[in-house]
């Protein structure tokens, strides 16, 4: 059959069952597949306007656009003749906004209660006097405690700026506290002025070897606002996870992939708050998932023994870093938590998909 692809003009001839995107690639066209063509990530969309083509069920697509013709092209075969649109990048980008809208955050999904680790809480703390002479740490962590009920510890760089910042919000504020150290303390990560409306950020990232995808979510709601993917810049320095090792050995080796790591997730990210009028700097909280090497990289962990019988990694349960210590553009204070691993070769990318799947109730 004859598949012409819009708006470039190129066609491919195929036989029957040909996957769309291969028949893309015969055309001479390229349609990124960053799940691998395996029908999970929703990133390969295309629009039949001619013709037919099969397409099993998928979730990512509403009743609304596969009405439209959208399909998956990984997903979704010829059967005859057909006009295919392949959308340009910045038409994909708003679609994928719109479809990443319709998931939600994981418990949700799972069914489970949804307990971000992040809450934002409004105060309104009485003005120092005379009678009241309390220092201005004392009367945030009180006013922290009769909210919370736990004891707020306020970092070094906020604390430098407290008294400052809570006077020029005339002593009415909005506080970002992270309540999931697992100390049962919480910590301070953000004020702001009044009573903010602004969503409460928090951002998923799965860094691939190949790509790296990550979703923004509202951690009020539970709700994925959007999401965004770009190539990994380490593939400049090898292509699989053996080659950046062995690249991370040589001298500031592992600096530079971490650097192009986090390089390539602060892109993401200013895309992902570009798309919803917000600032990277509005991020609070980072979730990373990748195999083992990738964490490792990410972190600036030496991965070398990965690869070294007996193959113990560093870490398989990384310790909660401050995106700040990275290098990622979110706020500098945001926890980031690392998927756990099991053992060098089953990652913390495995740990998420047995989550995200809810293949763990
Ligand atoms: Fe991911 Fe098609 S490549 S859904």
């Amino acid at each position: 059959f004859q598949v012409a692809f819009a708006p470039s003009g190129q066609s491919a001839s195929v036989p029957k069952g040909t996957l769309l995107s291969d028949a893309a690639t015969q055309a001479g066209l390229t349609i990124a597949t960053p799940c691998g063509g395996q029908g999970r990530c929703g990133r390969c969309l295309v629009r039949v306007d001619r013709g037919e083509v099969s397409q099993p069920d998928n979730p990512h697509l509403s009743r609304e656009q596969q009405e439209k013709g959208w399909v998956l092209s990984c997903q979704s075969r010829v059967t005859g003749d057909a006009v295919v649109h392949v959308p340009p990048k910045k038409e994909l980008q708003e679609l994928a906004v719109r479809m990443a809208a319709s998931k939600v955050a994981v418990p949700l999904a799972c069914g489970l209660p949804f307990q971000p680790a992040l809450q934002r809480v409004f105060l309104e703390l009485p003005p120092p006097s005379l009678e009241d002479s309390a220092a201005v740490l004392d009367r945030l962590q009180r006013a922290l405690q009769e909210r919370l009920g736990r004891r707020v510890s306020v970092s070094l760089p906020l604390l430098r700026n407290l008294a400052a910042t809570l006077r020029s919000f005339d002593w009415q504020v909005s506080a970002t506290v992270h309540l999931g150290n697992g100390s049962g303390e919480g910590e301070l990560i953000d004020l702001a002025p009044g009573r903010t409306r602004a969503p409460l950020l928090g951002t998923a990232v799965d860094i691939g070897t190949t790509n790296v995808v990550a979703e923004l979510v509202d951690l009020r709601s539970g709700k994925v606002l959007g999401s965004a993917s770009a190539r990994n810049k380490q593939v400049l320095r090898g292509e699989d996870v053996i080659s950046r090792i062995v690249y991370s050995q040589g001298p500031g080796g592992l600096e530079e992939l971490q650097a192009l790591v986090v390089d390539t997730i602060n892109e993401v990210l200013s895309e992902l708050a570009q798309q919803q009028n917000r600032s990277t700097s509005e991020i609070h909280e980072l979730v990373a998932a990748g195999n083992t090497t990738m964490m490792h990289l990410f972190l600036g962990l030496p991965p070398r023994h990965i690869r070294q019988e007996p193959y113990v990694p560093t870490a398989s349960h990384p310790p909660l870093v401050r995106a700040g210590e990275l290098g990622l553009a979110i706020n500098p204070l945001a926890p980031v938590y690392a998927m756990p691993s099991v053992a060098a070769y089953v990652g913390g990318d495995i740990t998420a998909g047995v989550l995200s799947s809810c293949l763990f109730k």
